[in-house]
């Protein structure tokens, strides 16, 4: 089982449209099995809570699914997951804070290092901007997820 965790700040935007694309996509290759997906805030904003309408709004309209409900990064987390996919610097640097050591380090990555159009390394935070942003983000988190999707399959030969 390969166990990915999806983090941005607050766990209702960004980083649960990004564990349901993926979800979505690893059911179309038939790799449903090989995977453990879930996905976190660094913040304790909205702990418990559903996903921002908004996402909700975007992600029915591209069939996606989002099951997750708010919940905080702790440090457990470097045990439970092997990929820890970071939104952007500054979910980068709250992630890093609670580290161990090199192994956990090891484990984090930004999405948009695996965006075939990367122009910069953060996917925007889409919280207090206009609607537009949901579908910039979800653009983004597409490209991204199916080129990260595309590298484990190499790596792991499946
Ligand atoms: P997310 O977006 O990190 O993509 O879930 C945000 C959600 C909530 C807040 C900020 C960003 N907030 O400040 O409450």
């Amino acid at each position: 089982m390969i166990k990915i965790l999806f983090v941005c700040l607050g766990n209702i935007c960004r980083s649960p449209l990004a564990e349901g694309i993926f979800k979505k996509i690893i059911v179309e290759n038939k790799l449903e099995n090989k995977f453990s997906v879930d996905s976190a805030g660094t913040s304790d904003y909205h702990i418990g809570e559903d996903p921002d309408p908004r996402t909700f709004e975007t992600a029915r309209k591209y069939d996606i699914s989002l099951e997750s409900k708010g919940r905080q990064f702790n440090t457990e987390d470097f045990d439970k997951f092997d990929y820890i996919i970071v939104m952007d610097e500054s979910n980068y640097e709250d992630v890093i804070a609670l580290s161990r050591d090199d192994e956990d380090r090891n484990k984090v990555r930004f999405m948009r290092d695996f965006d075939p159009e990367m122009k910069e390394i953060n996917v925007p935070d889409p919280y207090f901007g206009e609607k537009d942003g949901f579908r910039e983000v979800y653009e983004i988190l597409e490209r991204s997820c199916k080129k990260f999707l595309k590298s484990l399959k190499n790596e792991y030969n499946l």
